[in-house]
């Protein structure tokens, strides 16, 4: 059976460990001893969960004082939490390192919805290279987000990521002061 992201935001103080905090809400939440859940980082550094609980699929972000934590079953999962503050070179970082589409897109915007389209473009870019767990270093290009009627959606994708029609996207803000996406797709 397939599970839709679950999240949580929690507080995450100076000097905090996110993996103790990530570790004890998802074992939790998956009715499993904290000390004994299977948590692990593959070869990139990716938080995953071995067997028995394989088929779920984990990942946290963090920014300033908060921490998103999020598991989905049967899916591969993704997420980016963001402080919202101000991002003058905007436009600069997007024709730099976005998709040239999605530079075309915040350049005709006003500037102050060109800094939250890139925030929420940078989230949802982030959440979707996590899931996919290669990290940025894949680059950020290589995938095309646009604006739909349900907010942004990918468009296009370096075929490493599969088929872009694959994969949904979560805009939100979690938190007066703070945005976060979520990105996940399912798997056999
Ligand atoms: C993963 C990455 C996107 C995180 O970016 P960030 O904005 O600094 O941090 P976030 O708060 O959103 O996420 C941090 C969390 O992402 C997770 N994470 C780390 N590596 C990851 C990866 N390759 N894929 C998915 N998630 C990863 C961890 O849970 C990490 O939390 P931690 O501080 O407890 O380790 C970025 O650090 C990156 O691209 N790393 C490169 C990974 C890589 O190529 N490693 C090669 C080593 S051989």
């Amino acid at each position: 059976m397939r599970q839709l992201p679950l999240y949580t935001l929690l507080p995450y103080p100076p000097g905090a460990h996110a993996q103790t905090l990530a570790r004890d809400w998802l074992a939790q939440q998956l009715q499993y001893p904290a000390d004994q859940l299977p948590l692990y980082r593959d070869a990139r550094g990716r938080p995953r969960l071995a067997e028995p609980l394989a088929d779920i699929d984990i990942n946290w972000s963090h920014s300033v004082e908060k921490l998103l934590v999020v598991h989905g079953k049967n899916i591969q999962l993704g997420c980016d939490l963001e402080y919202i503050r101000p991002r003058p070179n905007a436009l600069k970082l997007a024709r730099r390192f976005f998709h040239p589409q999605e530079a075309d897109w915040l350049a005709n915007l006003s500037p102050s919805e060109q800094e939250a389209a890139f925030l929420h473009l940078w989230c949802a870019k982030e959440a979707i290279l996590k899931a996919h767990g290669h990290g940025l270093s894949f680059g950020l290009e290589k995938l095309c987000l646009s604006p739909g009627s349900n907010g942004l959606y990918l468009k296009a994708c370096h075929p490493d990521l599969g088929k872009a029609g694959d994969w949904q996207l979560s805009g939100f803000s979690p938190a007066p002061g703070y945005w976060a996406a979520l990105a996940w797709r399912e798997i056999d």
